[in-house]
């Protein structure tokens, strides 16, 4: 799907994150399974990644960061009345962890769901909360983008367990006095999904009763250069926009060469890229709005500048935004 609800400006006005505490470095990861230091840098830019203690499920790094988004807007949680949960690590399937925050956050009139896109879940999730606000539905939303994905990886398999790390980011959505979201497109491919999934997570039984993320890395490298960067020219075209436009490009942090071929692709100047995946590795969900915090914190985000996010995942699944940002623009 492609698209916008033309002149309705919705833009985001506050941004959290949160990591857990715990690196676990290339170096450490290489006492683990076979792999080292060199061969991780070299094939995916990652260095080191933050792993949740066997405590901390998604909901502990999800409140944090909600809370700090609430704060940046200058709300409380009473002001929300649509919660998302993008994520494929929620606490339990239900409760939902979207729930749970609500509660913890006293939004005691709010719409919460979950919702599953694999790493592309934030950007459906903004897709999504951007729609009912637009149709009047939801006055003020919170997105959360988040997981915990070290909890389904097997810690024998060394072709998944160096790419992912955990971590959390929110954002508040709401109508703004300029600026705003420009467009979205979003798609999925299910043909592909064999290549990223997750087998015995739910309804369907296999007879391995070992649930852990498997991965055609090969398939899914194709595939993330294809659509990172037809993704983003899509939006551009919807939106009346090109390249040369874009100020700031968030694009999924998966893997510093998938990044690297986008934005070569792209014709993106790299110091307009946003990339922590050296430190992070691959959040999922996580992982746009923890290059957007980045991003603001560098003094890479201003007011007015126009801000391209791409990102895509298991299912497999795609979704770009482009948003003109509102830095306390309400
Ligand atoms: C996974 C990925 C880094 C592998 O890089 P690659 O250059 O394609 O490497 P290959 O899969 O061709 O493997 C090359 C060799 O390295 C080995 N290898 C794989 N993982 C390794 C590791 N962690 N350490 C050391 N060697 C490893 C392979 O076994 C293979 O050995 P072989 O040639 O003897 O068979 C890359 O394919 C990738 O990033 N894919 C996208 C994954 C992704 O982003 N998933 C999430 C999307 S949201």
């Amino acid at each position: 799907m492609i698209g916008s609800a033309n002149g309705v400006r919705i833009g985001i006005t506050g941004l959290g994150t949160c990591v857990p505490e715990r690196v676990l470095t290339n170096d450490e990861l290489a006492t683990i399974v076979d792999t080292s230091d060199e061969w991780i840098v070299e094939r995916t830019g990652i260095r080191e990644r933050r792993i949740a203690s066997d405590e901390e499920a998604l909901s502990d790094l999800a409140l944090p960061a909600a809370e700090e988004a609430l704060r940046d807007a200058g709300v409380t949680g009473a002001d929300i009345d649509l919660l998302i949960v993008a994520t494929v690590t929620p606490d339990m399937m239900f409760p939902t962890t979207s729930a749970l925050l609500a509660e913890q956050l006293g939004a005691e009139d709010a719409a919460a769901y979950d919702l599953l896109a694999g790493c592309t879940g934030f950007m459906y999730g903004i897709a999504q909360a951007y729609g009912m606000l637009a149709g009047g539905l939801s006055k003020r939303a919170l997105v959360v983008g988040g997981d915990v994905l070290s909890k389904i990886l097997d810690w024998r398999d060394r072709s998944t367990l160096v790419l992912f790390g955990d971590g959390a980011g929110a954002v508040v959505m709401e109508p703004v006095g300029r600026g705003g979201f420009l467009g979205f497109e979003l798609g999925a491919d299910g043909a592909g999904g064999e290549y990223l999934w997750l087998p015995g997570s739910g309804s369907r039984k296999f007879d391995d009763p070992e649930s852990f993320v498997k991965m055609n890395g090969r398939e899914v490298f194709k595939f993330a250069t294809r659509v990172l960067v037809s993704s983003a020219n899509a939006v551009l075209e919807e939106c009346g926009r090109t390249v040369d436009d874009v100020d700031v490009y968030v694009p999924h942090q998966a893997n510093r060469r998938i990044i690297d071929h986008a934005v070569a692709k792209l014709g993106i100047p790299e110091a307009k890229t946003v990339v922590n995946v050296d430190r992070y590795g691959n959040t999922s969900s996580g992982s746009i709005p923890l290059a957007l915090a980045d991003a603001r914190a560098d003094g890479r985000l201003h007011d007015g500048e126009l801000v391209l996010m791409t990102g895509m995942g298991a299912g497999l699944t795609w979704g770009s935004a482009l948003v003109e940002w509102t830095e306390r623009g309400r």
